[in-house]
């Protein structure tokens, strides 16, 4: 049975975040066409969980079997979020750009997922290389909205786009590898004209046919 993990990270409610909706449309259409997948839910945009600070850094690089309470306490919910993500096959992911990376409330999210031992491991005998992921297999859709445009590669915000690079960036701690990440994104949100109202089609558009396809490979692989 395929899991998906659905995440949404925007700070605003769904009649009023195209992330959401995206995210929606693309759910609505997976389970469509795959009903007995299971789904994860996990809501960083309207229960942020907290910046991590020097007691969580403290508590993940000791080793679990030398860890007191509070350590465990501290880390239990970056525990929850890791097993969620080590439970997932497809992470649906909806991403908005805040001042050109990613919002707040996913970046901890971010953060309490990279786990020493549990998403990554390290060894300086790897050379330059230390950080290797644990998970594999995984694929990532990135549902994002801007208010501007052009952020894709090539176009003329490209080099301000601070979002998809760093979800890029981290993608192997999910178990995600590059070629398995796919990006939709809303544009020109803040110009509300008709280029935005084309954005917002065809991004659906992407996202149903998108899950559609992913649902069917699982019903191929299965049958
Ligand atoms: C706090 C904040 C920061 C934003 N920063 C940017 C930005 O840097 N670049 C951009 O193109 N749009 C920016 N926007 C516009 C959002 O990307 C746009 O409103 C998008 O639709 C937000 O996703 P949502 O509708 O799911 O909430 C920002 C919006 C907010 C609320």
């Amino acid at each position: 049975m395929t899991t998906l993990l659905h995440i949404d990270s925007s700070a605003q409610l769904e009649e009023r975040s195209l992330t959401r909706q995206l995210t929606k449309t693309f759910m609505d259409a997976y389970l469509g066409t795959h009903a007995s997948a299971r789904v994860i839910r996990r809501d960083v945009g309207q229960t942020p969980p907290p910046a991590i600070t020097s007691d969580f850094i403290h508590a993940a690089f000791t080793p679990a079997d030398q860890r007191e309470n509070w350590m465990r306490e501290r880390l239990a919910l970056s525990d929850e979020l890791v097993d969620e993500v080590v439970a997932s096959d497809i992470i649906v992911l909806g991403a908005p750009m805040y001042n050109y990376g990613m919002p707040a409330a996913l970046k901890a999210w971010v953060d309490h997922v990279a786990r020493i031992g549990r998403t990554f491991s390290f060894d300086l005998s790897r050379g330059d290389f230390p950080i290797e992921p644990v998970l594999s297999g995984k694929t990532l859709v990135v549902l994002s909205a801007r208010g501007e445009f052009g952020f894709a590669p090539g176009g003329i915000r490209a080099h301000l786009n601070a979002l998809d690079p760093a979800i890029g960036a981290c993608a192997h701690y999910w178990g995600v590898a590059q070629e398995a990440i796919h990006t939709i994104a809303i544009e020109y949100q803040e110009f509300k004209d008709d280029r935005h109202r084309r954005s917002i089609d065809d991004a659906h558009q992407n996202a149903r046919a998108l899950a559609m396809k992913l649902a069917a490979n699982v019903a191929a692989v299965a049958a």
